[in-house]
């Protein structure tokens, strides 16, 4: 990169539309790399600490979208962004929408046609950490949308997080990425609370568990590439542990429940699936296997 284009790309001003925490946390790290900033927010209040830091207030969000040319919003879901953003339908042609809220495929789609038919160009993308991990070298974002959009915007992104990725030309992939990866919180979470449920019902507490929890999701992450091959070419029968095993250890988690005193339904779809793909011929298959038989919904939409 030339010394003018760093100098250009370190002027860039940007327009930050919704001054929620992670919005606040957006506009600040634009702020804090030197970026002339455009915030605005439903509720202008929110802006004052960001004024207070160096960034421009707009009073309509009409403003706030002519200020610069890349326009990046953060409302909570697409619904909200494409109210908020009505009254600037005639002013956003021409320049780049960024959002990064979380919402499903659908909404992107729906975004993109809207930020396309007034002549916006349209990056969809998504935040994969909390507001005060903004602007560190190893926070994800990801965007789907142009590739020569991204490429134009891209040292000005990464200033939102060093790992900064394009996912590919179609603008609804990060919200796709979003939810495949995001399937895993709730029930990894859900697992871990129980296990602080049994070691407090003994009067132990969680805090001793976190280094071994922790080793145990390294140990998780260490397996995924050995499944996703596995998936990836539909073969199931190198069986390292199979579904049958897993259901086998179905019956300790009933019997340690009722030990332990914890309330465990929660288990129950899980072994409902178990049972499913054992019915479905995947009994000696890798526990990768139940990735066909949630692929065929048991109760179709
Ligand atoms: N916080 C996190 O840890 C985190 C992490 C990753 C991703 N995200 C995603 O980032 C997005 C924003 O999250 P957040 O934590 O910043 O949420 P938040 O603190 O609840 O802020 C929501 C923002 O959306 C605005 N808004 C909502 N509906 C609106 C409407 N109809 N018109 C105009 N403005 C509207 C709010 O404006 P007002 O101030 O006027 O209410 C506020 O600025 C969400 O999609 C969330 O899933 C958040």
């Amino acid at each position: 990169m030339t010394e003018h284009a760093m100098t250009e790309h370190a002027c860039t001003p940007v327009t930050v539309i919704g001054l929620g925490s992670m919005g606040r946390a957006l506009a600040e790290a634009y702020v804090g790399a030197g970026h002339p900033t455009t915030v605005w927010n439903r509720t202008p209040s929110k802006g004052a600490p960001l004024v207070a830091l160096g960034a421009r207030q707009a009073r309509t969000v009409d403003e706030a979208v002519a200020a610069s040319p890349l326009v990046i919003a953060c409302l909570t879901t697409f619904e909200s962004t494409v109210e908020a953003l009505g009254p600037a339908a005639g002013t956003i042609g021409g320049r780049t929408l960024v959002t990064l809220n979380s919402g499903s495929p659908a909404g992107a789609r729906a975004m993109a046609d809207w930020a396309l038919g007034h002549g916006a160009r349209y990056l969809g993308g998504a935040v994969k950490n909390v507001p005060s991990a903004v602007g560190a070298e190893d926070t994800l974002l990801y965007y789907g949308g142009d590739r020569g959009v991204f490429d134009e915007h891209a040292a000005t992104l990464r200033v939102l997080g060093g790992d900064t990725v394009h996912l590919g030309d179609d603008p609804d992939l990060a919200a796709l990425y979003e939810m495949a990866v995001g399937g895993t919180l709730l029930p990894a979470l859900v697992g871990f609370f129980q296990g602080a449920a049994a070691l407090r019902a003994r009067g132990l507490d969680a805090a001793s568990m976190v280094r071994f929890g922790a080793k145990w999701f390294e140990m998780i992450g260490a397996l995924l590439p050995v499944f996703a091959g596995e998936i990836d070419r539909g073969d199931y029968g190198d069986a390292a542990s199979s579904v049958d095993l897993f259901l086998a250890g179905a019956a300790h988690d009933v019997a340690f429940a009722e030990e332990a005193g914890l309330d465990v339904e929660w288990h129950r779809p899980f072994h409902d699936l178990l049972r499913r793909a054992v019915d479905a011929g995947h009994g000696g298959h890798s526990i990768s296997a139940l990735t066909e038989v949630l692929r065929s919904p048991a109760h179709p939409a």
